[in-house]
């Protein structure tokens, strides 16, 4: 077996807020190898985002311990952090709440370049303008864009550009918090190509969080079952999806409608490639 990538033992994050403790992720045992494709999945505030946003040292555990290629982030400072922040890099759900809507998409691409955490991580020569024209042809974006602002693009490409942010310092790692969930549904379908054939061509590990099942099954060929902050089930995507384990989960499973239904959250595909929408390319206000 590979070298894990992430190890994680015994993570626990608590959440004092006032008045009442949550215990956002209790005691997660959790190995992911180089190239793995890991899907999590599980109920509303079972601690899907808070488990990835560890992972991606956007926040420290309150106990357990992390692991990224051997070395143990837990605990490091943030200075220290830098190979994490140039290695690991996230998508989240609304690119309308992720991009600035004040600076341009080529600033916003290339910002993570311009960290000095990261810019120390990266070899001193990195041209910011080929790489921004390179992860803007990568996400099938015009090279105008870098000089036009997140308004003056649909949800779709909006996404695309918050994916080229991430694929801007070479990670190894992406971390997609429900990436396509407050997409129009017509795009959903190229945005998920697009996540697949870039985690192909560029051989990056992925994890993806979604409540969407079909998505987490076309993505990713482990899948992860969260239920109040713990893992409860984990395994082949193939093998979780033919025999669940648990009734959680298989009732999980049965809330994915089997048709598609053209509107609203869930809507699913069949597997292999995800559908494209109707109407070819999308268009400037979706
Ligand atoms: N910053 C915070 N302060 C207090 N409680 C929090 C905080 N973040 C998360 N929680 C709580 O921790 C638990 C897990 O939350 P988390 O956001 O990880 O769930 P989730 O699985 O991502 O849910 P969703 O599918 O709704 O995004 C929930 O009970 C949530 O209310
Ligand atoms: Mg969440």
């Amino acid at each position: 077996m590979s070298e894990a990538l992430f190890r994680v033992e015994k993570l626990t994050r608590r959440y004092s807020d006032p008045g009442r403790e949550v215990l956002g992720l209790d005691q997660v045992d959790l190995s992911l190898a180089k190239g793995g494709r890991l899907g999590i999945v599980g109920e509303s505030g079972s601690g899907k985002s808070t488990l990835v946003r560890l992972l991606a040292g956007l926040d420290r555990p309150t106990s357990g311990r992390i692991w990224y290629e051997g070395t143990e982030i837990t605990g490091l400072p943030e200075r220290r952090l830098g190979f994490l922040r140039a290695s690991v890099q996230m998508v989240f759900q609304d690119p309308r709440s992720s991009l600035n809507p004040r600076m341009r998409v080529g600033d916003i691409i290339t910002e993570p370049l311009r960290s000095r955490l990261v810019r120390r991580q990266l070899s001193a020569e990195v041209d910011h303008g080929a790489r921004l024209a390179e992860v803007l042809a990568a996400v099938d974006l015009p090279a105008d864009a870098a000089g036009r602002f997140p308004h003056e693009f649909s949800g779709g490409q909006r996404q695309r550009i918050a994916i080229a942010r991430a694929l801007a310092p070479k990670p190894e790692v992406l971390i997609a918090d429900e990436p396509v969930s407050a997409l129009d549904v017509s795009v959903r379908a190229q945005v998920l190509n697009l996540l697949t054939e870039l985690v192909a061509d560029q051989g990056l590990t992925l994890i993806v969080v979604s409540h969407d099942l079909m998505v987490v099954r076309h993505l990713c060929d482990q899948l992860a079952v969260m239920r109040a902050g713990r893992i409860v089930e984990q395994g082949a995507t193939s093998d979780v999806y033919s025999a669940p384990k648990t009734d959680y989960t298989a009732a999980l499973l049965a809330a994915v409608p089997k048709i598609r239904t053209g509107a609203g959250r869930g809507d699913s595909e069949p597997p292999g490639r995800f559908g494209e929408p109707k109407s070819g390319r999308e268009g400037a206000h979706q």
